[in-house]
């Protein structure tokens, strides 16, 4: 504990000595997360709006390295550093620029809406981005009967499932939350007392769950639309327990900022690629800021042309989401 103590300081320290803006995704574990300050927190969504307004020199964003790229896309000028550029994410791993090409040319003319969670080679071509928080309000805008969605196999169809609008699903699955079952939830209901329609007791769902998954939970949405609604229910005195399928920091770090609610969660249910976020490396990063070493091994770097193309989509996203 005194050792993370000693670190926590040292980050704290170079952070505010060279203005350093620390991004941390919802998924972060609860000493990473309480690194960054309450308006640096959020999902991809409110990190990326962030991200692109931000004057500080220095951004490191403390999630995956598909998340700092969205920031590098809209603040070029900056220099976007993670801890780990190793750390991956099953949906952006699978899923590349040449599967999107090779779907346009299956499909000529379907606008091609693709998930943050994806390369910026990918989302260059593409039409426009999304992320859990606007998807459904995306598609919703979108002209014809018609979109490609991708890569998230199951947010594709669960999206169909919203909005009745024909998908075509092609890509991959987020290896987290393709971890809960429908019999889980019934499960989880029965042993932790979370009857549906229960007016204190909440089952909440990730949009990347599978369809049943969905349709069984009493709301659905992104990590901050469910941080939202949380927060609501409390204020209004409202919930008293709640079960969350998604990772399980998220569930960590609700629990940390709402003690009066029971939160249970699946604890082995965590992604391994946010896992490889941790002080100790973030700790060096601020070090290597310090002693003005090469950055090269934390540093997000793109091509101006990927740059550029990539930019369009998401600058569309973020258009469509104000
Ligand atoms: P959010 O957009 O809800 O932050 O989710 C990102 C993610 O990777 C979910 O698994
Ligand atoms: Fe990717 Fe799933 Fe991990 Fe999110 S939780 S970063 S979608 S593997």
């Amino acid at each position: 504990i005194e050792a993370h103590a000693k670190t926590v300081h040292k980050i704290r320290t170079l952070k505010q000595k060279h203005n350093v803006v620390m991004l941390g995704h919802n998924y972060m574990e609860p000493l990473v997360f309480g690194l960054s300050e309450k308006e640096e927190q959020g999902d991809s969504l409110g990190l990326s709006m962030y991200a692109s307004k931000t004057e500080a020199p220095y951004l490191i964003f403390n999630g995956v390295p598909f998340m700092a790229e969205t920031a590098k896309i809209l603040n070029p000028s900056k220099t976007v550093l993670v801890a780990d550029k190793t750390a991956g994410c099953s949906l952006a791993d699978n899923y590349g620029a040449e599967d999107v090409k090779e779907l346009k040319a299956l499909y000529p003319g379907v606008p091609v809406m693709i998930y943050v969670n994806s390369y910026a080679d990918a989302k260059a071509e593409s039409d426009i981005c999304c992320t859990s928080a606007n998807a459904a309000h995306i598609a919703k805008m979108m002209p014809g009967d018609t979109i490609i969605f991708v890569p998230d196999i199951l947010f594709a169809q669960n999206l169909e499932e919203e909005l009745n609008k024909d998908n075509t699903a092609r890509g991959a699955i987020c290896e987290v939350h393709e971890k809960f079952t429908l019999d889980d939830l019934l499960g989880i209901r029965e042993s932790f007392e979370i009857p549906k329609g229960h007016p204190c007791r909440k089952l909440y769902a990730h949009w990347e769950c599978r369809p049943n998954v969905l349709k069984e939970a009493d709301f659905y949405g992104s990590t901050s639309q469910i941080m939202k609604d949380i927060a609501e229910r409390v204020a209004a005195n409202q919930l008293e327990r709640a079960f969350v399928a998604s990772e399980c920091e998220l569930t960590s770090n609700l629990a940390q900022e709402f003690p009066e609610v029971q939160f249970w969660t699946a604890c082995s249910v965590r992604c391994s690629h946010m896992a490889q976020v941790s002080l100790g490396k973030i700790a060096k990063i601020l070090e290597a800021i310090d002693q003005n070493a090469d950055l090269g091994e934390y540093e997000i770097t793109l091509s101006p042309e990927v740059i550029d193309k990539a930019r369009t989509p998401i600058e569309r996203m973020l258009e469509a989401s104000v």
